[in-house]
């Protein structure tokens, strides 16, 4: 018998301290106006001195499983999507594990940048269809506020901290439909970090490369038509249609992204999932803590079909269809 993937809880984890973008106004020249005006973001939560991703991760991990009802024992296998791990190693799957006791199983992480849950579940979800996993811890978690140049108002205005996670456990219902992933490295230059192990650390200046480089105006027309095509090969993969559609849950950078992928699906904005105005852009942390929103808020109804996106530095791009 087929063996599926089924959202067995969702949980999150946000720093507590907001910084508003009244705050930022303080120390980079910039405005509310404008911030909100053309992303959508009001605030969003930044981690504290010592505050790490694996605590974001925690937080979201032990809410899943709460909800979820499965204990540390029964996890198979953690995956862990992000691109700020508390250290080069291990993996922040493996500092996961020992923290909620589920030494033994495995644990990696995935790094696809905002794309990275996405890529985690799919992974996730193709070790249980294959029968090698029954129940797995996926996560989203980052601390990009630990990489921003605060300087820059290019970038610094846009991104928060914060974690989502899903348990997922094998069922003879699907589930998940199916998951979409892409990559092209060809346009690394757009969306990057410069620093790394074998390019060398550059110390002798100051804060080298702990800095996001991005051309925003081209990640954004890139992102657009990415998430137009990868959300038209989940539905075609499934032979559904827009109208089969009950929520969109998209990647949270920015909100006329979310609106132009939204009026592709000719979805009306009561259908879309948002919460980039409270949490910015948290990178791979996003599109698991709009989905623990959704369901918590009982937006989201067992049986419902969910449309799962993010686009992100690689670039990366993919979806997931969810009967929920
Ligand atoms: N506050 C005030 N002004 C700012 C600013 C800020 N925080 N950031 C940039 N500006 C200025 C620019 O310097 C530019 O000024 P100029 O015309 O005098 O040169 C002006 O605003 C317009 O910049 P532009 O880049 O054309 O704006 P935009 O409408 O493209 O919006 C982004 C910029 C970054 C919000 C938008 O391009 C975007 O969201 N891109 C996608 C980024 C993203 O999602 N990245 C992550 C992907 S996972």
């Amino acid at each position: 018998m087929a063996v599926f993937s089924r959202i067995a809880g969702t949980g999150s984890g946000l720093p507590e301290k907001i910084l508003t973008n009244k705050d930022l106004e303080q120390f980079v020249e910039t405005t509310d106006e404008w911030i909100a005006s053309r992303t959508g973001i009001r605030q969003r939560h930044v981690v504290v001195e010592g505050e790490t991703t694996c605590d974001l991760a925690e937080r979201a991990a032990i809410a899943a499983m709460q909800a979820a009802g499965v204990t540390a024992s029964e996890l198979d296998l953690i995956i862990v999507g992000t691109t700020t791990p508390d250290l080069i190693f291990p993996s922040t799957a493996c500092l996961l594990q020992h923290r909620i006791g589920a030494n033994g199983c495995a644990a990696f992480d995935v790094n696809a940048a905002c794309s990275g849950f996405i890529f985690a579940l799919s992974v996730a979800d193709n070790f249980i269809r294959a029968g090698n996993a029954k129940t797995v811890l996926v996560v989203g978690a980052e601390t990009l506020t630990r990489m921003l140049d605060w300087s820059d108002r290019n970038t610094c205005v846009l991104f928060g901290d914060g974690a989502g996670a899903v348990v997922l456990k094998a069922d003879t219902q699907a589930g998940i439909l199916s998951t979409h992933l892409h990559a092209d490295g060809g346009k690394k230059e757009l969306l990057y970090n410069p620093v790394g192990v074998s390019v060398g650390f550059k110390p002798e200046e100051k804060n080298a490369g702990v800095r996001v480089l991005m051309s925003g105006n081209e990640v954004f027309k890139h992102a657009v038509k990415a998430l137009d095509s990868v959300v038209d090969e989940a539905l075609e993969a499934n032979g559904l249609s827009k109208a089969d559609l009950d929520w969109l849950i998209p990647h949270q950078a920015n909100l006329r992204i979310i609106e132009a992928t939204a009026r592709r699906l000719e979805m009306s904005m009561d259908q879309v999932i948002v919460t980039v105005h409270k949490h910015g852009n948290t990178s791979a942390g996003s599109v698991p803590l709009a989905l623990d929103e959704a369901v918590r808020s009982g937006k989201v109804q067992r049986g419902q079909l969910l449309l799962l996106e993010a686009f992100g530095g690689g670039f990366t791009w993919g979806s997931a269809l969810i009967r929920y």
